[in-house]
């Protein structure tokens, strides 16, 4: 039983399983660091999002939130998509209805839905976007220059780049552990390390983001620390990354700006990913006209990047 089992145990029998049920599990970069271990793969929305588009494997564990699991059952309708919580879902996803979507498009203009949507949500949009693309998304569909995104304002304003005016629906989407971060937090952490870079998420207030060093996705930011010259950071997003950061990039130093927790996220323990796996449970399933309409989404989004 599995409440009887160590942590290297229950590890040891997730590898066990993956290899008797042709399995793989991706992990957004804000699981714990035990689930980031038995992880095949691990990275932001959009590199999941890549990965899920590649898999060989017949069953697929997905430790993230619903967005991320739906989207990896877009790109897979023929494989088994399982999530370890049910609850594990993403509040600001919730933000943003299909009617929001199709009354924003009756101006004309063109609607980008942040990844961070559920599928009924992307079947309604032109194109997908992550934190790492907004911008050149943005560019690449915007109409005279205008196009819509949601559901978080603080994306949409970030990808206000080039002269491209990028409206937010609903008009303060958020999501609450990158509106903890304030413009004084940013201050203290100038002040208590003054030889560190300041990165941050675009889900930050914009004057967050403008009082920032860098601004990217949480992959990008991993990168961005691991290649600057810099040797210590505080970081502006959910306390995941930073664990992976310190774990992974040993000879730098990592602060929070302010220890922010996505407790959706973190609904995913090591006990229920090895249950999802043993007992294939629980199951993502979708609409298939549905499905059909948001891979659009996704996949056009892919090309953009290409
Ligand atoms: P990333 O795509 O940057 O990993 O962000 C996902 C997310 O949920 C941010 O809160
Ligand atoms: Fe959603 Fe924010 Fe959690 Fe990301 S960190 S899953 S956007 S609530």
């Amino acid at each position: 039983m599995s409440n009887v089992m160590s942590k290297e145990e229950i590890k040891k029998e997730i590898e066990r399983l993956k290899e008797e049920k042709n399995a793989v599990i991706l992990a957004h970069n804000y699981q714990t660091l035990d689930v980031q271990d038995v992880a095949d793969f691990k990275g932001d929305s959009l590199e999941l999002a890549v990965a899920a588009s590649r898999l060989k494997a017949d069953i697929v564990v997905f430790c993230g939130v619903d967005f991320m699991a739906e989207t990896a059952a877009v790109l897979n309708p023929d494989k088994k998509v399982l999530i370890p919580c049910t609850r594990a879902k993403c509040p600001m996803a919730a933000q943003l209805t299909p009617e929001m979507v199709r009354e924003a498009k009756k101006s004309g203009y063109p609607f980008i839905a942040y990844v961070n949507t559920l599928a009924s949500v992307k079947a309604e949009a032109d194109i997908c976007c992550t934190s790492a693309n907004a911008a050149k998304v943005a560019r690449a569909v915007a109409k005279d220059g205008v196009c819509f995104l949601g559901p978080d304002a603080n994306l949409a304003k970030f990808a206000c780049k080039n002269g491209i005016k990028v409206i937010p629906v609903p008009e303060h989407g958020y999501c609450y552990v990158h509106k903890a971060f304030q413009v004084e937090d940013v201050e203290r952490a100038r002040k208590e390390h003054p030889e560190a870079e300041v990165i941050v998420h675009p889900e930050c207030d914009l004057e967050v983001q403008e009082s920032a060093d860098f601004v990217g996705s949480t992959s990008q930011m991993l990168r961005y620390a691991l290649n600057s010259e810099c040797e210590s950071f505080v970081v502006g997003t959910e306390i995941g990354l930073i664990e992976r950061m310190k774990r992974e990039i040993k000879d730098k130093q990592f602060y929070p700006l302010r220890r922010s927790v996505c407790v959706e996220m973190k609904l995913n323990t090591l006990e229920n990913v090895y249950l999802a796996l043993k007992e294939e449970k629980h199951e993502v399933r979708l609409d298939g006209e549905i499905a059909e309409r948001a891979k659009k989404a996704v996949k056009r989004m892919f090309e953009v990047l290409d």
